[in-house]
């Protein structure tokens, strides 16, 4: 299957063929798992939301997916916010979740990875932080991927512990970002 000129990108649909997504490495098996088996019933029983890069309405063969949850982060003293002194002396910060995340190796450093957090930061400050109190987009990284979230404004949290971890959390603070 040669890979489409374009897609298009939306929420996951009942319909759709969640079994051609190839991803390479053997570590990526639980990303091709989650999309099988998990994501269309997290999404509809609004546990976790999914969005998918799909052909066309006709061919919803899967090329890439973003998996967005609620979620907080534990930033300790590892991050202080100067805009807003007296939250400083709580741990735990309201977040979105990156929870999956994966582009088909056939199709990468076309810029979908790039897009789909894109999407992801713009979800969390038209529809969320207008209305609900969210200040960060985190997510767990693979380490291939900590340059790419590096790229795009992520940080390590910095504690031994995160950076000991398999997958270190990466955060970026949403209110901090300028305005497209
Ligand atoms: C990480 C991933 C989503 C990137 O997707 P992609 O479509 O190739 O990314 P993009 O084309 O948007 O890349 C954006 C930029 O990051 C760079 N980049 C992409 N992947 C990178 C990597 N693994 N390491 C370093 N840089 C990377 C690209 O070169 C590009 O830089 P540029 O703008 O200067 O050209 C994809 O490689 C993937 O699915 N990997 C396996 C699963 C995974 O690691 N998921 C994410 C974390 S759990």
């Amino acid at each position: 299957m040669s890979p489409p000129e374009q897609l298009i990108l939306r929420e996951i649909q009942a319909g759709d063929r969640v079994t051609g997504l190839s991803l390479g490495d053997k570590e990526t098996t639980p990303l091709k798992t989650f999309l099988r088996k998990c994501a269309k019933d997290f999404h509809q029983a609004n546990v976790a939301r999914t969005y998918v890069l799909v052909p066309d309405d006709e061919d919803t063969t899967i090329w890439g997916y973003i998996t967005l949850m609620c979620s907080e982060i534990k930033l300790g003293n590892t991050h202080t916010l100067d805009d807003c002194k007296a939250a400083n002396r709580y741990n735990d910060f309201p977040a979105v979740k990156i929870a999956r995340l994966a582009v088909d190796h056939r199709i990468r450093g076309r810029g979908y990875g790039d897009a789909l957090v894109q999407f992801a930061i713009s979800i969390a400050r038209q529809d969320i932080m207008p209305r609900i109190g969210c200040r960060f987009l985190v997510a767990e990284s693979k380490a291939g991927a900590l340059s790419f979230y590096k790229r795009i404004g992520f940080t390590i949290l910095n504690t031994e512990n995160n950076k000991e971890r398999r997958l270190p959390v990466v955060f970026i603070d949403l209110h901090k970002l300028r305005s497209n």
